[in-house]
Parts: C-alpha cells; structure tokens; sequence
C-alpha cells in the first residue's frame, strides 16, 4: 500500500475534470483496504469507484482511495439458473460482456453503462427497462468505522429509481467490495418493450433476439445518443427525471400538449429531464470547453479542459431555467463533490 500526493484525477473520472488528490491509494485486495481505511493518519476518505457518477469541482484534500479489486467467480449454478459474484473494481460493461460470452441472461439491457461493479448498486442503474435491483442477490461492504464486513442483501438495499440505502441512511459508511448476481442459463426473461430497443432490433432484421442481440443494440443506442466518455468526458444522465403529481402534469399540457410522461403510480407521472431541458433551448449549446450534449440534453460534456464548478454553474442555471418554464425542480443524479 503506496499513498501517492498530488496525483491528477483526471483518469478517474469519466468526466474527464483535472483536479488533484493530496493523497491517493490504489488497493487491489481487502487487506490493503483494510490497512488503509485503517490509518488514522487520513481522517478524512473519498471512495472513487469507476468516477462515472461524480462531477469534481475543486482540488480533493481527502485520502482518496481507488478501490481496484478484480475478480469474477462462479458461486454456484442449476439446470436453469447461476450465481455469480463479481469484485467491486470489475468495470460494469467488461462484466456484462462476459456474462454474454457465457450466455447468462439479466443484465443485457445495462450494456455500456461507465462505472464498475461496486459502485452499480448505490445509485442501482438502471436503462431500457431493466435495473440493477433484478438481478442483485446480495453485496458485500466494509464499514469503514468498523472494518467489518457486512452482506446487505436485496431486501436491505431498499432499491429505487436510482436509490438505494447507500445513497439514504447508510450514505459514507461502508464500501461495496463485492456484489453477487442472480442470471439465467436458459428461458431469459427478454425485456425489449422500451421503445427504441424494438425499433433497433427491427432495424438489425432480428425478430427472434438473443439476450446477445439485445445487448448489440442497447450498445447501438446508446452509441447513437450518448457521448462515450473516451472521447468527450460526461458522466451519462447529468439529472434525475423528477416525478410529478397529475395534476402538476396537466398544467403541463395546457402549454405543452406534446410533453411526454411515463406514469409512476396512480397520481405520479415522471417527465423526461431531457424533454424539459431541450425545451429550454440549451440542448446542444456549448460554452467553451463545456455544455448540453447535442443527441441527449440530460448529459453535460466536458470538451477538454471545462472545470468543474463551470460544469456545475451551468447545471444550476438548467435548473432555474426549467423552474421557471416548467415549475418543476430537477435533481442532479450525479455526486457534486
Ligand atoms: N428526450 C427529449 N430530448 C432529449 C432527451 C430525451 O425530448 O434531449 C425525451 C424524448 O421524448 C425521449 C424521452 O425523453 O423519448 C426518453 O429519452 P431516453 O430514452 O433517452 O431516456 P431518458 O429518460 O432521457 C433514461 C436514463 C438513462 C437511460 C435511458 C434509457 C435517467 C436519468 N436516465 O434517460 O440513463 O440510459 O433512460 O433507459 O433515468 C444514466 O443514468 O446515466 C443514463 C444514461
């Protein structure tokens, strides 16, 4: 275990921000986690996963500690069904791509998603129809009070749209070393109702799709619409889609009929934060070396060298402006740190 000083993070983010860590440590197994979240040198310690859900916006005094564990395994599996457990530093879409090689079927729909294993279920990703929560069995995490390891399993996680326990009470406590996914071997339950999943599938001339085909176009889409990260830094859905009463929707439509909803519950429907924010007219507007994605107004891209509290300016001032427009507040799924 090797703490750095003054290392540039611009390589783990997928933001691309060049800020620095005072202190910076790779750890690559439990022991080194451990050794290190246990120096009482460093009080203060951020965690950094894949860096695909965070925007940082100044120079990180912290010990920042790269959780890196690797490692895929085969826990135990049936006639119809597999369990496996992944390491937290596995990256998410190397991961999906090896659950398609070995044709176990769940998580086909969160191809191409940035990030990795541990960090998937804090915020529980989800995309075209299909979340983190259906496959998850359980996880495990170190406190980082106690150093000792706690499984979490589903029921505690208390997933939901892009929540989870992590994210609520348990926010900062522990680290995610290891998560353990429920696939199937045979019958994959094909989840192809989202919209534009079908009409890629049609468009490849496949009518009978394999969970590899699903995973081909979900790969397709998400190519077409969102920036990858390499080339132009992002950290995908920059805000939440916020969910608004009925009511709320219908003063909506009196000035916009063709606002788009899904409903949530019997008096909740939830709006496209991309429809809201292209409505504003800051859809694919650039400010220098930041701005609005030009295929995707949820995503806010860092052309170079953008810093990061001009990335968050520019996010508050999309905010206010869809209050005014729309009266409805939208949240920033990223972590502003
Ligand atoms: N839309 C616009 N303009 C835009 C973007 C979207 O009008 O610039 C409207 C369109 O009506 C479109 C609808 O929004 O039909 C939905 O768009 P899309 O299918 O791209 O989905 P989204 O609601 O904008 C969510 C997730 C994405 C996920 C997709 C697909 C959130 C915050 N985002 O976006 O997740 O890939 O659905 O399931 O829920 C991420 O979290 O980083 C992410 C990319």
């Amino acid at each position: 275990m090797q703490i750095q000083n003054n290392i540039s993070l611009k390589p783990y983010n997928t933001f691309g921000i060049d800020v620095l860590a005072k202190y910076f440590v790779s750890v690559s197994n439990i022991k080194e986690l451990k050794d290190t979240l246990s120096t009482k040198d460093y009080p203060n310690k951020l965690i950094l996963g894949g860096g695909s859900n965070m925007l940082l916006t100044k120079n990180q005094d912290k010990l920042v500690i790269h959780v890196n564990l690797k490692g895929i395994e085969i826990i135990s599996e049936d006639e119809d069904f597999v369990f496996v457990k992944a390491n937290a530093g596995e990256n998410w879409h190397q991961f999906v791509l090896w659950c398609m090689n070995k044709d176990f079927g769940g998580i086909e729909n969160l191809s191409l998603i940035p990030g990795n294993v541990g960090t998937a279920p804090i915020q529980n990703i989800g995309a075209y129809g299909v979340e983190l929560k259906d496959s998850f069995v359980s996880c495990e995490a170190l406190s980082i009070e106690t150093l000792e390891t706690h499984t979490f399993l589903k029921s505690d996680c208390n997933f939901g749209y892009r929540d989870s326990i992590f994210k609520q009470q348990e926010k900062g406590k522990y680290i995610i070393t290891s998560v353990t996914f429920k696939f199937t071997k045979n019958n994959h339950k094909l989840n192809v109702n989202y919209g534009t999943i079908t009409s890629e599938l049609e468009s490849m001339g496949i009518t009978n799709p394999t969970i590899q085909d699903i995973s081909k176009a979900v790969i397709s889409i998400r190519e077409s619409k969102l920036p990858n990260p390499k080339e132009i830094g992002n950290s995908g859905s920059f805000f939440k889609n916020p969910v608004v009463s009925k009511n709320e929707f219908e003063t909506i439509l009196q000035n916009f009929p063709d606002a788009p909803s899904y409903s949530v519950s019997e008096n909740e429907v939830k709006i496209p934060a991309g429809w809201l924010i292209e409505k504003t007219g800051f859809k694919g507007k650039r400010f220098g070396d930041y701005g609005v994605h030009k295929n995707q107004a949820l995503v806010l891209v860092n052309y170079g060298n953008a810093k990061g509290s001009d990335i968050l300016n520019l996010s508050k001032l999309i905010q206010k402006t869809v209050l005014r427009l729309f009266n409805v507040s939208i949240e920033a799924e990223v972590n502003i740190l």
